[in-house]
Order: C-alpha cells, then sequence, then structure tokens
C-alpha cells in the first residue's frame, strides 16, 4: 500500500459545482482502481491523500499534475504503509460545505490544524498524521 499527498491551487472557474462533478467521476474509477483517500478543499487550495498500489497511484498522479483545472501541484509526500487510512472511502471529500453548528464546529477544527500544522505552508516531513487528525474531526 503506497499513499501520496500533494497540493495544489484551484483555477478560479473550478468552483464547488465543477468540483463536485469532477468527484462522481474521480470515485468511480477510484474504485475500480482500489484507490481511496481524502481531497481537502480550503481557502481554494487542495491538499490530497491518495492511496493504493504504486503504478496506480503514479499514474493518476500523472493525470492530476496535468489537470488544467488547478495549478502549481506539488508533491508533498510519498510513503509505504501497511493499511490505508481511508480504506472505505473512495474519495472522502471535506469542503467546509453548509453546515450545521456540528459542521461549524468540525470546520473550525480543521481550520486550525490547518494553521498549527502549516501543512499549506511548509514542506513537511509528515503529513499522514494531519490526516489522522483530520480523519479522527470528520468521522467523530
Ligand atoms: C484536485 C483534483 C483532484 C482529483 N482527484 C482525482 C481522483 O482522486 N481520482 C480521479 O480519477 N481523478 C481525479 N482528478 C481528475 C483527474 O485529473 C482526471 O481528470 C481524471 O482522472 C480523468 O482522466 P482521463 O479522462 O484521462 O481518464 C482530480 C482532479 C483535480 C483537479
Amino acid at each position: 500500500m503506497h499513499s501520496l499527498i500533494y497540493r495544489s491551487v484551484a483555477n478560479d472557474s473550478f468552483l464547488l459545482p465543477e468540483i463536485y462533478s469532477m468527484l462522481s467521476k474521480a470515485k468511480d474509477h477510484n474504485a475500480e482502481q482500489g484507490i481511496t483517500g481524502c481531497l481537502l478543499y480550503h481557502n481554494a487550495h487542495f491538499l490530497q491523500l491518495l492511496e493504493g498500489d504504486e503504478k496506480e497511484l503514479e499514474q493518476l498522479y500523472g493525470k492530476i499534475i496535468n489537470d488544467k483545472r488547478h495549478h502549481t501541484v506539488e508533491l508533498i509526500q510519498k510513503e509505504e504503509y501497511d493499511r490505508a487510512l481511508f480504506k472505505d472511502w473512495s474519495m472522502a471529500f471535506y469542503d467546509y460545505g453548509l453546515g450545521d453548528s456540528a459542521q461549524q464546529l468540525k470546520m473550525e477544527q480543521i481550520d486550525a490544524i490547518f494553521n498549527e500544522e502549516q501543512v499549506l505552508r511548509e514542506k513537511h516531513a509528515s503529513v499522514l498524521p494531519f490526516f489522522v487528525h483530520v480523519k479522527d474531526i470528520l468521522f467523530a
């Protein structure tokens, strides 16, 4: 099981309706390829964790890099580990969407760790703990 984490910046015209439409195709594709992961969308930035077999991940990442809907794609980390973190998710997505107060609280918590852990600003030794944290918050 391999994982790959990158960040990028959404183009101005790539907004939530377009992102949701991209995601619905991405989930089908990921399910076929045994790829799982989590995509976070925060202030027009994406941070995505992809998990799966190395070959499939490299193929997908190649497409993602060339996708004109975002830019400044930057690989943060590639790692091998035993078990997928988001094993039941063909692509969990979190956009800080509309929300009740529980959603609002999750948003604030994720915002806080985004800032605390500086994942969008610095090269990180390991971003995986950040995703473990995000997962705990999202599925609490
Ligand atoms: C931020 C972002 C995340 C994406 N995540 C995925 C993904 O998890 N799985 C996927 O199949 N495509 C994803 N895509 C779309 C791919 O870049 C590509 O359009 C898609 O795989 C279809 O490629 P194809 O038409 O050449 O088969 C993502 C695109 C962007 C901009």
